[in-house]
């Protein structure tokens, strides 16, 4: 059931946004950033897995509110659709965040969770690809090319529709750090921008 407040946020287009990361969080800080002096959408909340993400700092920093989730609970409960209500949630940003999305929360939010991948999707994405395992493997198959793909979050890992690519070069003699710090360029420039263009097209 749609909540008071959800229908409000919907009546004047504002969003209300959870960033889910686990990681350093450097992606939601320029996500922070890109959109701290916009009224209509708001980085309502960061919800991580791991108590000592950097992530949370980045959150406190910014005083952003934080909800630290279970497995059991993200998998066997309710996905943590009430809390995410109580922070009237509209859309939700997975940027860093490894485990698969639960049905329930892509039933409760349809079209309205989008992922970073850090590869060329439907290349290297799936479980267990994630970070530097993606750069060593595209490096290990001599690829000419890597770069991002931002996504819809379906019940599959890293296989729902795709918004968004872009490219950069793998040189002969990358390596998986130094490939790393061109998808994280590619990352901080276009994840803000495209996350602004899918709330242009969201209700
Ligand atoms: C990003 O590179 C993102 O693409 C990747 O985790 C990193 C998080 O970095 N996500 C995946 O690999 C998902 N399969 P950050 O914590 O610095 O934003």
């Amino acid at each position: 059931m749609e909540v008071e407040s959800n229908k409000q946020n919907k009546i004047t287009n504002n969003h209300r946004l959870a960033i889910f990361a686990s990681g350093t969080g450097s992606n939601a800080a320029k996500i922070i950033d890109y959109f701290k002096n916009n009224t209509h959408i708001v980085i309502a909340l960061i919800v991580s897995n791991k108590k000592e993400a950097g992530v949370l700092k980045i959150a406190e920093q910014n005083n952003i509110p934080t909800l630290i989730i279970e497995k059991e609970n993200f998998f066997k409960g309710n996905a943590y659709v009430n809390d995410l209500e109580k922070h009237t949630i509209t859309f939700i940003v997975l940027a860093g965040f490894l485990w698969k999305v639960p049905q329930q929360l892509i039933n409760s939010f349809p079209n309205k969770i989008i992922n970073i991948h850090p590869a060329l999707l439907p290349k290297y994405g799936g479980k267990g690809m994630y970070g530097h395992f993606v750069h060593q493997a595209v490096i290990q198959n001599k690829e000419k090319q890597s770069g991002i793909t931002i996504h819809f979050v379906n019940e599959k890992y890293d296989e729902g529709k795709h918004i968004f690519q872009a490219t950069c070069n793998v040189n002969e003699n990358d390596t998986p750090e130094i490939l790393a710090k061109k998808i994280q360029l590619l990352e901080h420039k276009h994840f803000p921008e495209q996350i602004e263009k899918i709330l242009a097209n969201t209700l």
